[in-house]
């Protein structure tokens, strides 16, 4: 006769308990955590970001656009403060960056990896400082900056992992003006074939670095 033994009923409660954080971390998904790292530091966040210490974030910071309805908001409502220089947080502050520069941007694959198709990143804005794109219906060809893979082991850390971090870059072009740039990240899921789509907002404020560097730093 067998006995129960406690170890390994021990260890299937663990295996169950990590198979139900394993598939909540599925079910959740992505938003961008830093539009530059520099090194190991992220310079540059987008706004209104609650950081991974803050256990809501994910309700809190992920913005579904379902439908691709044409009038939806294209940032999460409340995160579309471009522009004004008072609610600039001084912990999470807004990327800064020369004409010509390229910005690291990285977030976590939420389970959401892909080796053979993995999905599509666009990197969207209006070109022009101070002006802000709104709705979804703005976004085309016209705004389109760059575009990347979401996740695959091309731009991840580790495929393994259903969190590992994913990475992707996009330049800022030559002889942009300076002020300050509203950018959109905006991941084209479509698990969901109706449209299934998550954004987050930043801004970038681009300084030629020999004129404005001083004048520009809060
Ligand atoms: C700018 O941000 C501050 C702080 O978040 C807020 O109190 C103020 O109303 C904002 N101003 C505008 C014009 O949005
Ligand atoms: C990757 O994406 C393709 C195309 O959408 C899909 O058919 C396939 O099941 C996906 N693979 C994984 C491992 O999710």
């Amino acid at each position: 006769m067998l006995k129960p033994n406690p170890f390994s009923i021990l260890q299937a409660a663990a295996l169950l308990l990590s198979i139900i954080c394993w598939s909540s971390n599925v079910l959740a998904h992505s938003w961008l955590d830093c539009a530059n790292m520099v090194g190991f530091n992220c310079k540059g966040f987008p706004l209104g970001y609650p950081s991974r210490a803050n256990p809501d974030i994910n309700t809190l910071y992920t913005y579904l656009i379902e439908h691709r309805r044409p009038t939806a908001p294209v940032c999460q409502p409340g995160r579309q403060t471009a522009f004004n220089k008072s609610s600039i947080n001084a912990q999470f502050p807004p990327a800064r960056v020369a004409p010509g520069e390229s910005l690291h941007l990285t977030w976590q694959a939420n389970g959401h990896l892909n080796e053979t198709s993995p999905t599509k990143v666009e990197i969207h804005w209006a070109g022009k400082p101070g002006r802000l794109l709104r709705t979804r219906s703005e976004l085309g060809p016209k705004t389109l900056l760059a575009t990347m893979g979401f996740a695959s082991a091309k731009n991840c850390d580790n495929p393994a992992h259903p969190n590992t971090w994913c990475h992707g870059q996009f330049k800022i072009p030559a002889g942009t003006k300076a002020g300050a740039f509203q950018v959109i990240w905006w991941w084209k899921f479509d698990q969901n074939p109706v449209g299934e789509e998550y954004s987050t907002c930043f801004e970038v404020i681009v300084q030629n670095k020999k004129t404005d560097a001083k004048r520009m730093v809060a």
